[in-house]
């Protein structure tokens, strides 16, 4: 089995060895340079500046609002911190909806303007012309299929998906279009176990999950979520790694009742 921890770089022929290899791939978010830094030294493979910024950094509802700015904002402050992991970036809602040309501007600007290595969309047949573009221009992306959080207004919930038939029938094709016109991987996102695996298994490219079970090349989170910085935001496929919420809270609880104590700064914490 290789070890991807000895690369110095992820790379999308590293990541398609990995899997060859039944190497697990690990995925977070980061909108900011002190977090990817962390993520990055810690091994992370690849670091998804995720239009969830929207929700985790600016406290929208969705993800909806966020712009094609705004996502370069996050990303160049990422890609700074980087020197490991693969950094992929969301092309936000509304960027390549409307026709290819625009979708190609769009990622055109993110990689120009954040120094990205791939983006990543969200859709299948619907966007089938948007991504060929971006790829034919020289540009990785990575498919996003399943639970599509820009679609929440065409759903209305943020439940399981493609449990009936029909949807995974259609899941599966969507998958196989996309690693036939060249995404170099996809994530899955809250779709049942069995249905992710069959796409797993018969596709070449990495699959990552996210609330789609074990039996995929990677997992993804996002790193606010898993790190416990949430406590509103309960799925079951979420796990918890550490409760950073109470842990920043009773440090400034102490920051605070050390100043109106008197406490701080002592001696030694001044000039
Ligand atoms: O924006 C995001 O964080 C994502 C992950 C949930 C995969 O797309």
């Amino acid at each position: 089995m290789t070890d991807s921890t000895n690369q110095s770089r992820v790379t999308i022929k590293l990541l398609e060895q990995m899997k060859k290899n039944g190497e697990k791939i690990s995925m977070l978010t980061a909108y900011d340079y002190s977090f990817a830094k962390i993520i990055d030294k810690a091994g992370v493979d690849i670091i998804l500046v995720g239009d969830s910024a929207s929700n985790v950094m600016a406290g929208h509802e969705t993800t909806l609002p966020i712009t094609l700015d705004q996502m370069i904002y996050h990303a160049s402050s990422v890609i700074r911190a980087v020197e490991r992991a693969l950094v992929v970036v969301d092309l936000p809602f509304g960027t390549y909806q409307a026709d290819s040309k625009e979708a190609l501007r769009s990622a055109i600007k993110i990689m120009k303007e954040s120094g990205a290595h791939a983006v990543k969309l969200e859709g299948g047949h619907l966007v089938k012309d948007s991504i060929e573009r971006i790829l034919k221009a020289g540009i990785p992306v990575m498919g996003h299929l399943g639970l599509t959080p820009q679609s929440i207004y065409k759903f209305g919930t943020y439940t399981v998906r493609a449990k009936e038939q029909k949807e995974a029938e259609d899941l599966i094709k969507d998958a196989k279009m996309l690693e036939e016109i060249g995404c170099f991987s996809i994530v899955l996102e809250k779709i049942p176990n069995k249905l992710s695996e069959k796409v797993s298994s018969s596709s070449r490219i990495p699959i990552i999950g996210i609330g789609a079970g074990s039996d995929v090349d990677g997992q993804v989170l996002v790193s606010h979520d898993m790190l416990g910085m949430n406590k509103e935001f309960s799925p079951r496929f979420l796990r918890r790694y550490l409760d950073l919420d109470t842990l920043i809270t009773k440090a400034v609880k102490d920051f605070s009742s050390d100043i109106k104590n008197r406490k701080f700064p002592n001696k030694e914490e001044q000039y």
